[in-house]
């Protein structure tokens, strides 16, 4: 087989056993250029072999932009550091879903809708009485919303743009009632419900600390400071739940299932479930004296275990989003009046002693965005099992802007991968 460079007529061609193809290379308003390999196959007989898809363009998409060498992130255009600092969370949703930021006058209305359709149904209520009161949030969320899709039989009629648009904002309003009432029903605690004064992110501290025996008032540095959280978390182009979102919503599934599907793929460690692992993984460190043993232990290729909250298959350089969390840590240290937090320090202290070892270095390893939420968590008294549940709802605005915009898309497809075959060759039965 061989390759010929890119040509300047914006082609690059492949022989293989004496045939020639000629395929095109397009490029993007930025990023990598990407070759166009849908004639390959038929006029090849071959297929790319990408495993784990990293050199896969997937789609073409107008959200969210990444460049992983110069720790960029772009939401619509807009860097994250000036949304985090400027921006609402309803109005980065409203930017991700629509394209641009809200006017007054939408993101009034937006907020509206939100609230509106943050209510759960009453007999969402008898879901959670099925599940055990250990059960994990992200089965709880797993379950509710997949069962959602049950109360809304419209959201199967997927061709209308209006229903599309309705089911993607239930799906933002009532993500944090239903992470809230995992938690509360874990707790044994009574749920509580939306409040027409508060905020989304609120509304969302309040369904988890209110109780019923005394008044309680949402902190607004803490909700101020979730608010970044969520916007942080909002979109993140092609990662793994938003490609499982994509996936299911391919083959013309209900938008609650696709989102159920999304919760899924994000709950594990790999993903979503990292920032709880990162606090399991300091306190297993326990102390500054055992970070060289851990960390030996992470260079250890039989050891299986990983520098949790470290590494990210697209930032090789910083994560711009762990550089506001680590600042947003801080402020909320400070405004609860924690002055030492051990697991903070050990964090900062593992941190500095794994970006100056080779290991890292050369690997391109760097603090990914749950280094410092899981602590941040910790800190506003959320448990370990809902840092994940944070991260869904947060997520939710982002796989339904990319749910929403495949349906517009004139090159949608169902997504059918094909594989290298490894397997025996045709043989009988012997019998
Ligand atoms: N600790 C130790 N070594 C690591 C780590 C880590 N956290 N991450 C990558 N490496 C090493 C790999 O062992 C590999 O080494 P090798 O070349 O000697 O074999 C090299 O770095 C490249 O790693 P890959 O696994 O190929 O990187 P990939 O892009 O597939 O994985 C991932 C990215 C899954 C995020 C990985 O870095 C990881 O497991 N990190 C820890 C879990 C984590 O923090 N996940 C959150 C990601 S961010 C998010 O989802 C919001």
């Amino acid at each position: 087989m061989s390759f010929s460079p890119p040509q300047d007529d914006g082609t690059v061609s492949i022989t293989f056993q004496g045939k020639t193809a000629t395929l095109p290379v397009l490029s993007g308003a930025s990023g990598n250029s990407v070759v166009d390999i849908r004639s390959l196959t038929k006029e090849l007989g071959l297929f790319t072999f990408d495993p784990g898809l990293g050199s896969t363009a997937a789609c073409e998409s107008k959200i969210t932009f990444i460049d992983g060498e110069k720790g960029i992130l772009l939401y619509r255009g807009y860097p994250i550091e000036q949304l985090a600092a400027k921006s609402s969370f309803a109005e980065v949703a409203y930017l991700l879903l629509y394209g641009e930021l809200p006017s007054k006058e939408e993101h009034e209305d937006f907020k509206e809708r939100l609230l509106n359709h943050s209510l759960l149904h009453e007999q969402i209520r008898n879901f959670f009485n099925g599940y055990r009161r250990d059960a994990h949030p992200m089965a709880m969320l797993c379950g509710t919303v997949g069962g959602l899709s049950a109360f809304y039989p419209e959201g199967i009629d997927i061709s209308n743009e209006e229903s599309r648009d309705l089911s993607a904002v239930r799906l933002i309003a009532k993500m944090p009632t239903l992470a809230a009432w995992a938690y509360k029903y874990s707790r044994g605690e009574p749920f509580v419900y939306p409040r027409a004064d508060y905020s989304y992110s609120e509304n969302f501290i309040n369904m988890l600390f209110a109780r019923a025996d005394r008044p309680y008032k949402v902190n607004p540095i803490l909700s101020n400071a979730l608010d970044r959280i969520l916007i942080l978390h909002a979109d993140h182009e092609q990662n793994a739940s938003t490609s499982t979102v994509r996936l299911t919503g391919s083959t013309g599934s209900h938008p609650f299932a696709c989102v159920a599907a999304g919760i899924a793929a994000l709950w594990g460690p790999a993903h979503g479930g990292a920032n709880e692992a990162v606090l399991q993984m300091l306190g297993k460190i326990g102390s500054k004296e055992n970070i060289p043993d851990f960390i030996a232990k992470v260079k250890d290729k039989n050891s299986n275990v990983r520098l949790m909250g470290f590494g990210h298959r697209v930032y090789k350089n910083f994560d711009p989003r762990a550089k506001i969390m680590q600042q947003t840590c801080y402020e909320v240290l400070e405004e609860l009046g924690i002055k030492h937090d051990p697991l903070l320090e050990l964090a900062i202290e593992l941190e500095k002693y794994a970006l100056n070892d080779d290991y890292f270095v050369q690997r391109k390893l760097y603090p990914n965005v749950d280094f410092y939420s899981g602590i941040i968590f910790k800190a506003m008294g959320i448990p370990k099992s809902m840092f994940t549940a944070f991260f869904a709802v947060a997520r939710t605005v982002g796989w339904v802007s990319q749910w929403k915009e495949a349906f517009n898309d004139p090159l949608r497809r169902i997504y059918r991968p094909r594989q290298l075959y490894t397997g025996h060759q045709r043989r009988d039965l012997n019998k």
